[in-house]
């Protein structure tokens, strides 16, 4: 088994809070075979390969929690009538929106959408991420969103990567179910559901709660469903207004509530006590030109831990960059700098219940290290367009 020794590297491990960086070579880290083994000065060289960090910081590998990276099509012409003053919604409500995307994905078959999507995928790659999360959600017919999974699925055969498939089907309601959400719920989102958790293509349940979307109500059975399947659940909520999916999913035990702009304290609360990460996308903030920010002092008030992603998707998010996800979590919801770091290790790896696999750097966990040509994690959040990356490391092998 290959045993490697990182030296002579500025760790933040992201175990148990968030350090400045202490001096190079305070911490080192020991791998062997893939995973971490030891964590701490003066570890054994026996046998070991040993890597001379330099004093570059180093992190645990950064985890994209929140994506919709397979899609087919683009939305840039949206963009452009959103600058000329058109509302998100309005678009969504002409047929634009997730459903133009919905369009575009449903022509496309695996190997398209795959090949669409690898691009983006090595954006994130090229930031050292380790893991990302994909949802389906823009097929909205059974045999498109498993096609989605599939997709995303066969990503992770052909880059060095973590992947997670997320069941979105509930993120819009498609034309042919028009007036019929108890009905799209049932023959797509239900049964569809079943369909993927029997082909092992499903980690988790989401769905978006919103007045463009579908209500609580109109979600229960869908939850329902998810427990019994024994699959963890999450939810887009309270992003254009408050439409009370976020206590609703707390009910359900939800790993993550994400979006939140409209949260409430009582909100923060709920989610405190199911345990539930709040995952945070400053990229659809940014680009909506949203006005009110994640109630961030009421999550820190309750202990919520907070989360941040891309939501990389081709609407209301193009972004592929996790730094620069970090810098808007910053500059746009005033997290501090060990918050960001947090949000994009520790804490997005708890919005997918991998906390104990990957996001920090500690004895037992899979060898995910991120290598950075700055000294101090301000230097990696303060920067914009700019990837500082040296290495990344991916199950203990650098790639
Ligand atoms: O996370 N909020 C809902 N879903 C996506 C955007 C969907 C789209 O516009 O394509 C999001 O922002
Ligand atoms: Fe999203």
């Amino acid at each position: 088994m290959t045993r490697t020794l990182w030296t002579n590297a500025r760790v933040v491990t992201a175990d148990g809070g968030i350090d400045r960086g202490p001096e190079p070579g305070a911490i080192e880290v020991l791998a062997e075979g893939g995973r971490i083994v030891a964590v701490g000065a003066d570890l054994p060289r026996e046998g070991a390969r040993v890597v001379d960090c330099e004093g570059r910081l180093m992190t645990p590998a950064p985890v994209d929690c929140h994506t919709h990276l397979v899609f087919g099509g683009d939305r840039a012409r949206e963009f452009e009538m959103r600058l000329d003053g058109a509302a998100y919604e309005e678009i969504a409500r002409a047929g634009g929106g997730i459903k133009a995307s919905m369009r575009a994905t449903r022509e496309m078959g695996i190997e398209a959408l795959v090949e669409a999507s690898l691009p983006r995928l090595d954006h994130l790659l090229a930031e050292g991420v380790s893991t990302v999360e994909i949802k389906s959600g823009y097929g909205l017919s059974v045999e498109a969103e498993l096609n989605m999974l599939r997709a995303a699925r066969r990503l992770e055969v052909l880059r060095p990567v973590r992947i997670r498939t997320t069941w979105l089907a509930a993120h819009a309601l498609p034309p042919e179910y028009a007036g019929r959400p108890g009905d799209y719920i049932r023959d797509v989102a239900i049964a569809g559901l079943e369909q993927a958790h029997a082909e092992g293509l499903v980690d988790a349940v989401d769905s978006f709660c919103e007045t463009i979307a579908f209500s609580t109500a109109e979600l229960e059975p869908l939850y329902r469903k998810a427990l019994a399947l024994g699959l963890p659940v999450k939810i887009h909520s309270e992003q254009l207004s408050h439409s009370g999916g976020t206590a609703f999913a707390a009910r359900f035990g939800a790993v993550s509530a994400d979006h939140l702009e409209h949260a409430t304290a009582a909100d923060a609360r709920a989610m405190a006590a199911s345990g539930t990460v709040a995952v945070l996308l400053p990229g659809a903030f940014y680009m909506l030109r949203e006005t009110v920010a994640p109630p961030v002092a009421a999550f820190r008030e309750a202990g919520v831990p907070m989360a941040l992603a891309t939501d990389c998707n081709p609407g209301t998010s193009p972004l592929t960059s996790i730094l620069m996800a970090m810098n808007m979590g910053a500059t746009l919801f005033r997290l501090t700098v060990p918050e960001c770091l947090a949000g994009v290790t520790c804490n997005a790896a708890r919005a997918l219940g991998l906390a104990g696999e990957t996001g920090r750097i500690a004895a037992g966990l899979s060898a995910d290290l991120a290598l950075w040509n700055v000294e101090t994690p301000a230097q990696l959040v303060a920067r914009i367009g700019f990837n500082p990356l040296h290495a990344r490391i991916f199950q203990g092998e650098t790639v």
